[in-house]
């Protein structure tokens, strides 16, 4: 309808134009042909009276001649006749012989191209004929035509020509708009099906007939510019956008028109527990939870997770629901109950003792049993009919957490087939030959790929994947656009890298950091001037705290006045202790800190100080603000969220983060001492360095980490998805409407 407006007003304005200039034209042509029609019809008339007025004339008999005239003059065209005589005086004439005409300058009616006589009787044609006698000339006919029909008719050829430029006019729009249309859809249909990747590499459906072979060549070309301008459109949106709760809060109202956001994570950001007969809220130990919850609150919605408090059934409605956080609900936990089966077969045995150390180089191996299958994959489909019976619409969006899932993105898209599914894969994607090991491979690659996008947290976590289904599935990767087409569908995949809230809750940082570093210091017992050191982690093998705890034990020895006068507190929440690897691990870190406080405590203070036990939010961020450095040294970890909280609590500026190079957080903070945790030495000199860095250094690294931090916080990593769902969920409708109209 645009184009077709956008054509047709253009051209009838052009054929309006056109008719007007050639309107007084053929106006102009018609009146000079009349006027050579008179002329000669003159002469006509001239010749044939001639001889009956010669006579007249030359006797000087003025009534006869005015007889003779009368008579002609019977003609309706002609309108006077007169006679001026060579040897002058008044002309004979008829009545109607106009004043205007005298007969001394009739010259002036014999030029070819003369105007009309406009007259009071109208315009009138005036021409002069030689009349002779005996060889010589007696005098001129003047002969008078009334040209007032040529008035007529010029007025009814301009309305003529009028109308027919209107009808060419209509003709040729409705024409061209019919084969502009044909064509346009056709090209339509054709370039959508490149972009598709349909007919390039794929035979066409019999309903889908081939696109327009002409348009291949330009299929790439298209598909990059649209990839430009998406990626242009992207970094002037984020980098106008102020990340806050706010603009996610826009971005849900503005971009996805408040669509309905689901999230699903097996981990609950509130579980309540029972303690001494009350009944407690906690905030779990997981990077998931700190990211999320903040964007939940932020955009409301539901989480749906597991129900693992021993409090959890006490507190839901009769939907299983529980509003948080208590006390200022801002959004709704759908809380799923497992078994004890099902919680042993997919949370300890498939996902915790299979895909975790599968996905973590930590040397730790992976074990799969097909039961523990079975029941992830039950307790996957579990999930999934909570997201159906919580969808408040046919398309909804769902974000989907963690490798705890990797089968409900199919699951829900075979249920929701409209719902955009963005799947986020918090841990590390191993290489294919490491997730080659894992015997349903080709099954959870096709349930990840039921996601519209699926993201992870560096670039080259998502080369890992596709280079995966390259070798693992009958799959399309696209690697400049970062595409998988699996089974006609496609799967964006995508780096989002995650990051905290910023800035952090008023109440984490609301103790001044002197009563933090002297509260902290007067409950272990250690002197107001001790150095401490301090790390935040599950009790888990990938964390790299013997390593840690080594590295310590490796300073005291090459620098010995640290001895007594720095410790090192580790704060670990104990975590999945029903596997046996974990037990283990949690033996061994007990032993190696009780081992090396004994060869360096000297009944002073210990250097190690281990808390295995969980700490909430506002107990962590105390100790964080505490300690004079903090060490992350994970041996792998996809982000690692504990070196962005401790730069996040130091609103003084002070502190030195020592970071491990195989987090994705040393990606975006080379600011930080980064080290290899398996190089004990360098571990060591890296905690000396910090332990005695200027203050203007600590301030000037710690300014650039916290600015990257405040740019780059949660509501960034969330806002970018929901971003580019919002972009898929537009164009997918577009594409809808195009289909239908
Ligand atoms: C990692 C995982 C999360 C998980 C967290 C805590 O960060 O990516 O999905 O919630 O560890 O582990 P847990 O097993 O206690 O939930």
């Amino acid at each position: 309808m645009r184009l077709t407006l956008r054509f047709i007003v253009p051209l009838v304005v052009a054929l309006t134009i056109i008719a007007y200039a050639v309107v007084p034209l053929v106006d102009r042509l018609t009146l000079r042909w009349f006027a050579r029609d008179m002329d000669m019809r003159s002469t006509l008339i001239a010749n044939a009276i001639h001889d009956s007025i010669q006579d007249s004339l030359v006797s000087g008999s003025k009534t006869r001649t005015l007889t003779v005239f009368n008579k002609i003059l019977q003609d309706e065209r002609l309108y006077a006749l007169g006679f001026c005589s060579a040897s002058g005086g008044a002309p004979i004439a008829t009545w109607t012989f106009p004043s205007e005409i005298g007969c001394a300058d009739l010259d002036r009616f014999e030029d070819p191209s003369r105007e009309l006589l406009q007259s009071d009787k109208g315009p009138l044609h005036v021409a002069v004929v030689g009349i002779d006698a005996d060889g010589s000339r007696i005098g001129n006919l003047v002969l008078v035509h009334d040209m007032s029909f040529v008035q007529r008719r010029s007025e009814e050829t301009k309305r003529y020509v009028l109308y027919l430029f209107i009808g060419l006019g209509a003709v040729i729009s409705l024409i061209t708009v019919v084969i502009a249309q044909l064509s346009w859809r056709g090209w339509m249909k054709g370039v959508r099906a490149l972009l598709r990747g349909e007919g390039l590499f794929r035979p066409a459906a019999a309903d889908h007939p081939l696109p327009m072979p002409e348009l291949h060549p330009i299929a790439g070309d298209l598909r990059a510019l649209i990839r430009d301008m998406e990626a242009e459109y992207r970094a002037r949106d984020e980098s106008q956008i102020t990340w806050s709760p706010d603009a996610l809060r826009a971005i849900l109202r503005n971009d996805l028109r408040g669509d309905d956001i689901l999230v699903v994570s097996n981990r609950e950001p509130y579980m309540h527990v029972r303690r001494d007969g009350r009944i407690e809220v906690s905030r779990p130990a997981s990077g998931l939870v700190t990211a999320l919850e903040p964007v939940m609150r932020a955009c409301s919605g539901t989480w749906i997770a597991h129900g693992s408090g021993s409090a959890d059934r006490e507190v839901v409605d009769a939907h299983d629901r529980v509003a948080v956080p208590p006390g200022k609900p801002a959004y709704s936990i759908r809380r799923v109950w497992l078994t004890h089966e099902e919680e042993a077969g997919y949370y300890f045995g498939f996902a915790n003792e299979g895909l975790w150390p599968l996905c973590h180089i930590a040397h730790v191996r992976p074990t799969f049993r097909s039961g523990d299958r079975e029941r992830y994959m039950e307790v996957n489909r579990k999930f999934a009919d909570a997201v159906v019976e919580e969808a408040k619409t046919s398309d909804p969006i769902v974000l989907v957490q963690d490798y705890h899932f990797a089968l409900l993105p199919r699951m829900i898209r075979d249920r929701l087939p409209e719902a955009t599914i963005i799947t986020f894969w918090h841990i590390p994607w191993p290489n294919p030959e490491a997730f080659g090991i894992c015997p349903w491979r080709k099954e959870l690659l096709d349930g990840l790929l039921g996601s519209s996008i699926l993201g992870f947290h560096t670039r080259f976590h998502c080369n890992n994947f596709l280079d995966t289904v390259d070798r693992t599935l009958e799959a399309r990767v696209d690697r400049e656009t970062l595409e998988v087409t699996y089974g006609g569908k496609s799967t964006a995949v995508k780096r989002y890298p995650i990051s905290i809230e910023w800035p952090p809750a008023e109440e984490l940082t609301r103790k001044p950091v002197s009563e933090c570093r002297a509260d902290v210091r007067k409950r272990n017992h250690l002197p107001p001037d001790h150095f401490v050191g301090i790390g935040v982690d599950r009790l888990d093998y990938t964390k790299g705290i013997v390593e840690r705890f080594l590295a310590v034990e490796r300073l005291l020895e090459m620098e010995p006045r640290w001895i007594g006068s720095f410790s090192f507190l580790q704060i670990a929440a104990p975590s999945r202790s029903a596997i046996e690897e974990y037990r283990e691990f949690e033996a061994r870190v007990r032993m190696l800190a009780g081992r090396i406080n004994d060869r360096f405590a000297n009944g002073g203070a210990p250097p190690i100080l281990l808390k295995v036990e969980h700490h909430e939010p506002p107990d962590v961020y105390e100790h964080y603000r505490a300690a004079d450095v903090c060490c992350v040294s994970s041996l792998h970890d996809g982000m690692n969220l504990v070196a962005k909280e401790y730069l996040a609590s130091r609103d003084d500026d002070r502190g030195v983060l020592v970071l491990s190079q195989f987090t994705g957080a040393s990606r975006e903070l080379p600011e930080a001492l980064i080290v290899n945790p398996y190089d004990i030495d360098q571990c060591a000199a890296a905690l000396h360095m910090a332990l005695t860095m200027p203050v203007t250094e600590q301030r000037d690294r710690m300014r650039i980490m916290r600015g990257i931090i405040s740019e780059f916080n949660v509501y960034r990593w969330a806002g970018r998805m929901l971003l580019d769902a919002a972009g898929m969920r537009k164009r997918v409708k577009l594409q809808d409407d195009r289909g239908a109209g």
